[in-house]
């Protein structure tokens, strides 16, 4: 039961097939993500809105991430394990995420200059870090999409140069959240490194979607098991990425939280 490593990832990009990344919060799912056989299993401050019940991913402090960390870790035995780093991004965070939290790498918030020198200065501190670019929703309901106006091609040339300081900074990966799908397909054959999307569209080098979105419940009274529960539909979309099927163009949400 060996975990996956970056050079795992390394060579399936390579190869062309897609890489599968899903969220945990807490330790049963992190077991399904782990029993399906999803590559990566993030630990995402989604957790913040989908589990905890905030607006925003910010009022959340580093302690009570290293919780949902440790659970996650306990559950998923061959995943590669990424943190979230909450808000303050800053070196001495990034170790206790993997110290304290088990996991291997950490994932940032964003792209903004601020956010490129905190990269920079967690990779020269040894940590692997995965980058994370993201357009607003309020920012795609504004682009025209095939139609480009001048917002449009600026943010698409903002996203893929983003995506590509994220690399220059050495990111082994970067999340593209939605992006549209043609803005993600060019940022995702600028780089040398595997993009990640969701809500990406279908030529990003690997999916991530919660493992709570993938099965939402919506009442608290239970007609079966979490486990059975999750097992079918994660399985069903670890196939459909693999096999190039989900997402289609068709699958661009403007929201995901709500
Ligand atoms: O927190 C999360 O679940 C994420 C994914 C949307 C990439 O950051
Ligand atoms: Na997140």
């Amino acid at each position: 039961n060996q975990r996956i490593t970056l050079n795992f990832l390394r060579q399936k990009h390579l190869a062309g097939d897609p890489i599968t990344m899903v969220t945990a919060y807490d330790y049963p799912s992190a077991v399904q993500v782990d029993t399906v056989g999803i590559d990566i299993c993030l630990v995402g401050d989604s957790d913040v809105m989908v589990v905890h019940g905030y607006d925003t991913t910010l009022p959340i402090t580093l302690d009570e991430m290293l919780r949902h960390y440790r659970a996650v870790a306990r559950g998923a035995t061959r995943s590669l394990l990424i943190g979230d780093l909450p808000f303050g991004q800053a070196v001495d965070m990034a170790v206790r995420v993997l110290k304290e939290g088990n996991m291997d790498s950490i994932k940032l918030k964003g792209a903004a200059p601020s956010r490129i020198s905190a990269a920079t200065a967690i990779v020269e501190a040894g940590i692997t870090v995965i980058g994370y670019v993201r357009l607003k929703p309020q920012a795609i309901s504004v682009l025209r999409w095939f139609r480009p106006q001048g917002k449009t091609i600026n943010n698409a040339v903002k996203v893929v140069e983003m995506a590509l300081s994220l690399q220059k900074v050495g990111c082994f990966s970067v999340v593209l959240e939605c992006v549209p799908a043609p803005v993600a397909a060019d940022a995702t054959a600028a780089l040398q490194i595997p993009t990640i999307g969701i809500g990406a569209g279908p030529y990003c080098s690997g999916q991530v979607s919660s493992s709570f979105h993938l099965v939402t419940p919506k009442f608290c009274k239970q007609y079966g098991h979490e486990g059975e529960a999750i097992n079918k539909p994660l399985s069903e979309y670890k196939q459909e990425v693999q096999d190039k099927v989900f997402p289609s163009v068709s699958h661009m949400p403007y929201k995901y939280y709500r």
